[in-house]
């Protein structure tokens, strides 16, 4: 039966889109693939898949480095991306737009230069319960090599930061807050808003976690006002591999660089080298060239489909699969925040998510499951994983009562 809510009330025509996406025309099993795995990685329309290929086809070249003609189209390319990604978040310039390998890389280069002069013994910094493993262990690695102590905003049985005691942990000693905007486990969208301008009434800089929020969230930098920001390409439909950072002038200009190489210097002998300019300081080495287009492509892709069609219909969707989901007898949904986008968590009985998510497989339904690199969170409801449905705009709501038929029938199968 066809969905009226498909019909009526979403102004994205879901099944155009579904089209623009090659993978989703595929079989997994004998059965249409049905993808929840966006929280992992995102499927790629074709017009990213072909901006790829044309540039290793018609003018693969290295950027900033040659006059030549193919040289000069490659590097307009590369530049016209980080254009588009400037705006897409609305980055006072260019320059603040840094490109990386993905969302850990982004986050290893500030904890890596922080702790390089910056973060002292006798500081702290502080992160949340439930951050990734991306946003814990270079804090941790930048905590050790400082002697600064690494601090926990906890969470409660929802799976909500605890404000107040985010407040009370803000004293002289914090020099740096580094949270995730939506858990990539829980789905839980934290209030970064309150997170940063409580940080700001004490000059902490903040960096914010985006992995999880840039494809379901408008972002804009200048009225969020973080020092950085950090996000992957491949999870917001654009290519593996690359990334960005996003950082203010003021601090940018303040960390040391990353990585020393070709690109980020203006001059090298053997007594001193001096640093190139932003963002090249912080680019060594040639970089994900064909990454960069297939990201700008991408953003360009969102925002000719419609940003608020996009969001509208990601929202309705969610709604329908909480409610669906919980029809189902014996689930537990772990993380039930008031606010949440993205990831939906949840366990059925005690059936072990790993059993649930081969079932599901079977019938061409790919799910995540296991800890989602987010150990501290699972130590924290006592479970060893979950199984992770992670919704986006070309899933359907048919998809979604695949997914409810399909855990009821792995559960008859396994209890
Ligand atoms: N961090 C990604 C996820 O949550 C890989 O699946």
């Amino acid at each position: 039966m066809e969905h009226i809510a498909n019909i009526v009330t979403a102004d994205l025509d879901v099944m155009q889109v579904r089209k623009d996406f090659p993978i989703l025309q595929r079989q997994v099993h004998g059965k249409p693939l049905v993808y929840f795995d966006n929280g992992a990685t995102t499927q790629k329309p074709q017009v990213v898949i072909d901006a790829e290929a044309r540039y290793y086809e018609e003018y693969n070249s290295n950027v900033h480095r040659g006059v030549h003609h193919l040289s000069q189209i490659a590097t307009d390319a590369y530049e016209k991306a980080r254009r588009i990604v400037a705006g897409y978040i609305n980055a006072a310039h260019e320059h603040e737009v840094i490109f990386t390998k993905g969302t850990t890389e982004s986050i290893n280069l500030v904890a890596t230069t922080m702790s390089r002069g910056y973060l002292k013994a006798g500081d702290s910094v502080i992160i949340s319960a439930m951050e990734h493993h991306a946003n814990i262990v270079p804090w941790q690695i930048a905590c050790e090599v400082s002697g600064a102590t690494l601090k926990v905003i906890p969470i409660n049985e929802r799976g909500e930061l605890i404000m107040e005691a985010y407040e009370a942990m803000l004293d002289d000693t914090v020099k740096m807050v580094a949270v995730t905007y939506v858990s990539n486990t829980l789905g839980t969208v934290n209030p970064v808003e309150d997170i940063i301008t409580l940080a700001h009434q004490r000059n902490i800089p903040v960096l914010i976690d985006a992995a999880q929020a840039i494809q379901h969230l408008s972002i804009d930098v200048q009225a969020l006002k973080p020092e950085f920001l950090a996000f992957s390409s491949h999870k917001i439909y654009g290519p593996t591999g690359f990334g960005v950072l996003y950082g203010t002038t003021e601090w940018l200009n303040k960390l040391p660089p990353y990585q020393g190489g070709g690109e980020m210097i203006k001059t090298v002998t053997f007594a001193k080298t001096t640093y190139n300019e932003l963002p090249h300081k912080f680019e060594a080495g040639t970089p994900h060239i064909a990454g960069a287009i297939g990201l700008g492509v991408a953003l360009e892709y969102l925002q000719g489909t419609g940003l608020d069609k996009i969001q509208r219909w990601e929202k309705q969707l969610q709604e329908y699969a909480l409610e669906s989901l919980r029809t189902i007898d014996g689930i537990r949904f772990i993380g039930d925040a008031a606010n949440r986008s993205g990831a939906i968590s949840f366990l059925v009985h005690n059936i072990h998510p790993f059993d649930m998510g081969e079932l599901l497989d079977q019938q061409g339904i790919a799910v995540r499951t296991g800890h989602h690199c987010t150990e501290p969170l699972m130590d924290f409801f006592k479970i060893p994983g979950t199984v992770r449905a992670s919704l986006t705009f070309y899933n359907t709501m048919e998809e979604v009562d695949k997914l409810v038929a399909g855990v009821k029938r792995a559960a008859s199968m396994l209890l």
